[in-house]
């Protein structure tokens, strides 16, 4: 009977996986093709983009995607340099060098940011013709400079084989050693989320950041530099990493700020962008089949399972489509109904953290199944308990067949709502699955193109996660730097009324009326002067407080950016 199960299942398993599989080799060839038609000088929908630019999408209205992110070019970037260095595509050298080369000239460039040495390296967005963009966005943004270094760091490690040390001393390490020097530097204050939205610390940022102080420590050790600040900071930064595990709801809290649940595709994304076969199932750098990294995977997908109509009629242990996080409102398409829709990306992540947790437990022979993970298992299995599930037992076969049936589930949602032409934007409609939001994603097509990988058993490089103690005390960052400003405002006031100052950041009470800064009147002149962190974009309000009551002043926030470290600076406003 057990046995005629699992036949059965199998079965399944093998329907699905034929007809996934020729999907598969032809949204291979479509993807890397899609790819790189996005990136410049000769791609074909990149016209205008520099070489080596990655656009994200040749898409200009709702929304504008016609610009470089150092995020997504980075992780688009590792795909190709990954296909270069490990021989399945030498055609892709030119590539590489002028994506080195434009993105080294990215770091150089003053934005508003800063510039090189003031914080400019966060800077996430650019114009295609390697100039700055100006307007306001959500910056900086923190992951950019570690998934840059992440990428460039596996070109250098190729070249270090075929070349001397000192030829990548000279032409690699220079641009590698800035972003590196960022992250030491930084990797404690806060940043804009991937999503552009939450500014304050967020797990894929974090997780990111610690991959690559890791491999950039020992990079820095082959070529004889300096790696003791690179892995002092490492440490800090995995230490840090812990705390945003959410053991009462066995989840990964994706930011510290953002008033969400906290559930995020962020996570899945770090999990699988810092896999490391050679770590196995360890939990404190969140490997896919790690018992953290599965429990979190589950309440993820489950927050998707009702708020998207297509998903309706799924069983409660089946794929389904999936977005950034359940909250989210961005290109909502349907009017009065503002939730948006599953995205590509992240709905290829939940097949890919599973297929790189096939792939370790069948390297290891075994699973074991923890307290933390049981919830995953048991939708599988409703009997399963706590213990270690080896190759002899039957539990071990079947968990196995059924994880990879759920994998398949989502890579299987991925074709269903893929056109026939192949072509992938970011999002498909909730409820009918037709395209929604920028065409040609770039991200969409690298993203198939980890997931293939990670089917085939493609085994990644490793980058340094074994063997790893995290800290028992965490140490907090660098000092960071700070800059002074004097906040005034004239306004005239009522007896009994006082003026107040909030604003973005932890110094001006992140926001909050009730414990916002009291300010000292001069007539009707109000000041505080506030130690601030140096060049950073900072928005804030004043507000008046009345018996108790609470009047912020009217729309839009006022912004400034602090000044430069140990710099002082003050703010003449009107109260509006
Ligand atoms: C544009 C960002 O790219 C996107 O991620 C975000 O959701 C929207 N702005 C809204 O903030
Ligand atoms: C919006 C996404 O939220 C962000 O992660 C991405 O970098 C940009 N779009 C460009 O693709």
């Amino acid at each position: 009977m057990r046995l005629l199960l699992v036949s059965a299942l199998s079965l399944c398993t093998a329907v699905l996986a034929r007809s996934v599989d020729s999907y598969v080799v032809s949204e291979a060839a479509i993807a890397k093709a899609g790819l790189l038609a996005n990136i410049g000088p000769s791609g074909s929908k990149a016209s205008g983009a520099s070489p080596g630019v990655v656009i994200a999408s040749p898409n200009t209205v709702e929304p504008n995607y016609l610009y470089t992110w150092v995020r997504d070019s980075s992780l688009v970037f590792k795909v190709l340099i990954d296909q270069f260095t490990t021989g399945q595509d030498p055609s892709l050298q030119d590539h590489v060098v002028n994506f080195i080369d434009a993105e080294s000239k990215l770091q150089q460039l003053a934005n508003p940011s800063g510039n090189l040495t003031t914080g400019g390296l966060g800077e996430p967005k650019f114009n295609i013709n390697i100039t700055a963009f100006t307007d306001s966005w959500g910056r900086p943004q923190r992951d950019g400079p570690a998934l840059r270094s992440t990428a460039v760091i596996t070109y250098a490690n190729w070249l270090l084989k075929r070349s001397s040390s000192s030829n990548v001393l000279e032409t690699l390490w220079p641009m590698i050693k800035l972003d590196l020097d960022y992250v030491a530097a930084n990797w404690n204050q806060s940043s804009f989320d991937l999503w552009e939205e939450v500014e304050s610390s967020s797990f894929f940022t974090t997780a990111v950041q610690h991959r690559a102080l890791r491999e950039g420590a020992a990079l820095a050790k082959t070529l004889k530099q300096n790696a003791t600040a690179y892995l002092t900071q490492a440490d800090n930064v995995l230490c840090f990493l812990q705390s945003y595990w959410n053991e009462e709801k066995g989840y990964l809290t994706a930011n510290t700020g953002g008033g969400r649940s906290g559930i995020d595709a962020n996570t899945l994304l770090a999990s699988i962008h810092t896999f490391d076969p050679a770590a196995g199932c360890d939990a404190h750098t969140f490997q896919p089949c790690s018992d953290k990294a599965l429990s979190n995977l589950k309440v993820y997908v489950d927050s998707f399972r009702s708020i998207y109509a297509l998903n309706n009629g799924t069983a409660s242990n089946a794929a389904v489509a999936t977005g950034r996080y359940p909250e989210d409102v961005y290109m909502a398409t349907t009017p009065g109904l503002a939730i948006s829709n599953p995205w590509y990306l992240t709905t290829a992540a939940v097949a890919e953290q599973l297929y790189d947790a096939l792939l370790v437990w069948e390297r290891q022979l075994k699973i074991e199944v923890t307290e933390t993970s049981l919830s995953f298992f048991q939708q599988f299995e409703p009997k399963v308990k706590v213990g270690t599930y080896g190759l002899l037992s039957l539990t071990y076969i079947k968990l196995l067949a059924e994880v990879k049936a759920f994998a398949e589930g989502a890579l299987a949602i991925h074709a269903k709502y893929t056109p026939s032409n192949g072509a992938l934007s970011e999002q498909f409609d909730k409820t009918n699955g037709t395209q929604v939001s920028a065409k040609d994603l770039t991200w969409s097509y690298a993203a198939a193109l980890t997931m293939f990988s990670a089917r085939a058993s493609k085994v990644p490089l490793s980058w340094g996660a074994a063997g790893l103690t995290v800290p028992k005390v965490c140490k907090p960052g660098p000092p960071l730097p700070t800059s002074t400003v004097t906040f005034t405002v004239d306004a005239t006031t009522v007896a009994g009324e006082s003026i107040l100052l909030t604003g973005s950041i932890a110094e001006l009470q992140s926001w909050s009326p009730t414990t916002a800064l009291p300010m000292t009147a001069d007539g009707s002149t109000w000041s505080v002067t506030v130690v601030v962190p140096a060049s950073t974009i900072v928005d804030f309000k004043y507000i008046r407080m009345l018996d108790g009551a609470v009047t912020w002043e009217s729309d839009p926030n006022n912004e400034i950016t602090t000044p430069a470290e140990g710099g002082e600076a003050t703010i003449d406003d009107v109260w509006r």
